[in-house]
């Protein structure tokens, strides 16, 4: 493979490995948006940008943009992208490896003197990851417009608005609640992504090539009881959050998975995120707040999910002790990937002499949010026993670099079939 020579891999190692050392010291590849470490990992990038001769910037969803501009005066813009922030105790390759393909694949291009009869741009999206707002892919979604106030208005614990931030890091919030200028110029947006499952490895596959991205959708649950002394108040006379939540719990892990073995598709549910208050051995939970994560790749099963979970809460409320309360705080929708470019993509990867299969992301992606106004699609590589949100998260260079040759194959053929 031509692309696969010594200095491309060795430039992705490299890259990789000094993007890692931005992270809390104490957790390791904790990269939250709009922390220290995020700000210090982004003028690493900028430098990068620079160091590739690509002109800088930030657009008003807080993106930050590399671009090679063709060398024929146009608007078009193929963009390939991923995002640099992490969930907290992440790991090394979610987002990055896609930054560092396509740093790795303007550097070749450069370095080559290829034509493009478009410009080409290196996109890191603002804070994919769902965060402390209570929102994910923050900057794609405010590249479509999907950004509300309601969104953009939220404080996270430390009582950080979000709209200040997103101007803060060199973004304008009041430009997100409609497609931004850019979007009408776009050709195609392209990411190379971890897998994040086993299913390339234990196929033995090189490339992933994504046909659809299920439905995500969060909601906030408030279980109100009553804290009181844990020795005193008798078990006939409590008001115990946790208790009332651990039936919720159990409750929603057991309607996923019923659901998920009828459908047959995609389906599934976590509730990965718990505060109970106040937290202490001797008294009884007064209060519990979590979150709850679902995927879906079927609309019906979706409906019937949240139906039947609204049901056992309304249940819950009339014969138990504690109040609930349940509140959907983000929703992305099912897509499909562009069948043009999902075509292109196989073509490409088999041009490039690797083995590949067209499969369903399960995970939650920015290509996902910019599929519903823009041509887009992605690839997956695979990554070690499909650990993935954990520190433990691997994948092989030379498999990022294989990815990373399919790009460029799918450059060049955007090239060809846009050619003026
Ligand atoms: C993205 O990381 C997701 O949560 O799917
Ligand atoms: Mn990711
Ligand atoms: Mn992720």
């Amino acid at each position: 493979m031509e692309f696969g020579i010594e200095s491309n891999i060795s430039y992705i190692e490299n890259k990789i490995n000094e993007l890692e050392k931005f992270t809390d010291q104490k957790q390791p590849f904790t990269r939250l948006v709009f922390s220290k470490e995020f700000y210090e990992a982004r003028s690493w990038l900028k430098n990068e940008y620079d160091k590739l001769g690509l002109l800088v910037s930030t657009d008003e969803a807080g993106n930050l943009i590399g671009t090679l501009n063709s060398k024929i005066d146009t608007d078009k813009i193929v963009i390939v992208g991923s995002h640099i922030d992490t969930v907290p105790s992440g790991g090394k390759f979610d987002g990055i490896a896609g930054v560092v393909a396509a740093l790795c694949l303007i550097k070749h291009i450069k370095d080559n003197d290829i034509d493009l009869p478009f410009n080409l741009a290196v996109y890191d999206y603002l804070g994919e990851e769902l965060n402390d707002w209570g929102i994910s892919c923050i900057g794609t979604r405010g590249m479509i417009g999907a950004l509300n106030q309601e969104i953009l208005s939220r404080g996270n614990s430390s009582g950080n608005i979000l709209k200040h931030e997103i101007n803060k890091i060199g973004g304008n919030s009041k430009s997100l609640t409609k497609p931004l200028p850019t979007i009408k110029n776009i050709l195609a947006c392209l990411e190379l992504h971890i897998e994040q499952g086993k299913i390339l490895e234990q196929k033995k596959l090189d490339i992933g090539i994504v046909r659809s991205i299920p439905s995500i959708s969060r909601f906030n649950v408030e279980v109100n009881g009553q804290a009181g002394h844990s020795g005193t108040i008798l078990m006939d006379q409590r008001a115990d959050a946790l208790v009332a939540s651990s039936e919720i719990i159990t409750f929603v892990n057991r309607l996923a998975l019923r659901l998920s073995q009828e459908s047959n598709q995609h389906f599934v549910s976590t509730i990965g995120k718990i505060n109970v208050l106040p937290n202490a051995a001797a008294i009884i939970p007064g209060k519990v707040e979590m979150t709850i994560d679902l995927r879906s790749s079927s609309k019906s099963s979706r409906e019937e999910y949240v139906k039947e979970l609204q049901e056992k809460i309304e249940l819950m409320n009339k014969t138990g002790t504690c109040k609930i309360e349940m509140n959907n705080i983000a929703n992305a929708p099912y897509v499909e990937m562009d069948k043009e470019l999902v075509k292109l993509f196989k073509d490409s990867a088999n041009a490039c002499g690797l083995t590949n299969q067209i499969m369903d992301s399960g995970a939650g992606h920015d290509t996902a949010q910019l599929s519903r106004l823009v041509p887009a699609a992605m690839i997956f590589i695979p990554c070690k026993e499909g650990l993935s949100h954990c520190p433990e998260e691997h994948a092989e260079i030379l498999d990022i670099s294989k990815g990373t040759a399919v790009l460029l194959k799918m450059v060049e053929n955007l090239a060809m079939l846009n050619h003026t």
